[in-house]
């Protein structure tokens, strides 16, 4: 039995990720701000699982929970882009210092197998309809970005110096259930599918044909399960994303389906540093893991609308 440490695991992907280690009959150490992780996303009297609150901008803290874990889970960041560009002093401190923490912590504790999640961020503005493979030209646009960006070749210098197993994963849009809709920082799928159950308007920002490639919460969480059992990890970054293009005019016309019927919405200019098209060339991620079976973004919508 391994002992996993998850930074951010009380939020959405995070607690998702606990539970498949914990029904694994792995061991589990969460260590969490709170800042938008809550404790009842956490089966907290389960034995095998351990709660620190605290943040990953403190290195002691960081070093402590991080001694005698078998493996590291780094999830924890501010993880809204326009919280970045409205606030790069406070974010850089969760996103990027918050790493160098961890490796640092691991270099010290010997610690090797990191599995990381980057973001599609990273790529920036690309031609509509382009998939975007994994070398293709990195232009962090945002601070959110270019954390993200800067992490990833943390890790990079951490595995070529000190022997770190790191896993990189870009994640591109990840939706389900437990992603928190509450601020307007948060992720388009959760704001939009709670705004159209209760019937409140809802504002898009921009056109709407602005695109997505969108990632059941369940099937990420196969592969960072995947991630975290391989005997070997390869050091390249491997993009997590179906191929698949959707608009936000194409999303909400699938929410008004399985509603029935869409409240008023309402567009507002876009916001800065907004991504336009955001697609995954996923060849990578097919040759080094094995593909869950895709939940249809229909199907996951109509388990986050509870239908
Ligand atoms: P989330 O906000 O639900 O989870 C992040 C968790 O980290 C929260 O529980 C939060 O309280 C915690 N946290 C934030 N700052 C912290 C700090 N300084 N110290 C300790 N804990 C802190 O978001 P999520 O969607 O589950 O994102 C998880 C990770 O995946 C993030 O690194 C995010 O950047 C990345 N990611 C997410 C997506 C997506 O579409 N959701 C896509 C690409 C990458
Ligand atoms: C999301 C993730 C980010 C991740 C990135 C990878 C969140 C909060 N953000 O960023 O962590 O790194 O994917 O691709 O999980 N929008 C509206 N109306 C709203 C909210 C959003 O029109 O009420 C628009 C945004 O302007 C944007 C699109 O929806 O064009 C998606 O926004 P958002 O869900 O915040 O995601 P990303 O910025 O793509």
């Amino acid at each position: 039995m391994a002992e996993i440490l998850v930074t951010g695991g009380a939020g959405f992907i995070g607690s998702h990720l606990v539970d498949a280690l914990l029904a694994a009959g792995q061991r589990v150490r969460v260590l969490d701000n709170l800042s938008m992780g809550k404790r009842n996303n956490l089966p907290l009297d389960n034995p095998a699982l351990q709660f620190i609150e605290g943040d990953v901008a403190d290195a002691q803290l960081v070093a402590q929970a991080v001694a005698g874990c078998d493996a590291v889970v780094h999830l924890a960041a501010v993880a809204s882009v326009q919280a970045s560009v409205d606030d790069p002093v406070a974010t850089h401190q969760s996103n990027f210092i918050g790493t160098l923490n961890v490796c640092e912590a691991m270099r010290l504790h010997g610690v090797r197998r990191v599995v990381y999640a980057s973001s599609a961020a990273i790529y920036g503005n690309n031609g509509e309809g382009v998939a975007i493979d994994e070398d293709t030209a990195k232009s962090p646009l945002t601070p959110y970005a270019a954390d993200k960006l800067a992490s990833e070749h943390y890790l990079d210098f951490y595995r070529r110096q000190h022997g770190l197993e790191p896993a990189v994963f870009r994640f591109f849009n990840i939706f389900g259930p437990r992603q928190d809709p509450s601020s307007p920082y948060s992720g388009v799928i959760s704001i939009f599918t709670q705004r159209a159950q209760q019937g409140l308007p809802i504002s898009v920002f921009g056109d709407g044909e602005q695109t997505r490639d969108f990632f059941y919460v369940g099937d990420l969480v196969e592969l960072l399960m995947q991630a975290l059992g391989a005997g070997q990890v390869e050091p390249l970054p491997v993009n997590v994303g179906w191929n698949q293009a959707v608009s936000l005019n194409q999303l909400l016309a699938e929410i008004g389906t399985l509603c029935g019927a869409l409240p008023q919405v309402t567009h507002l200019p876009a916001r800065a540093g907004d991504i336009r098209h955001s697609r995954a060339d996923n060849t990578r991620l097919q040759a080094q893991y094995q593909l869950p079976a895709q939940t249809p973004l229909r199907d996951g919508l109509a388990r986050l609308l509870g239908l």
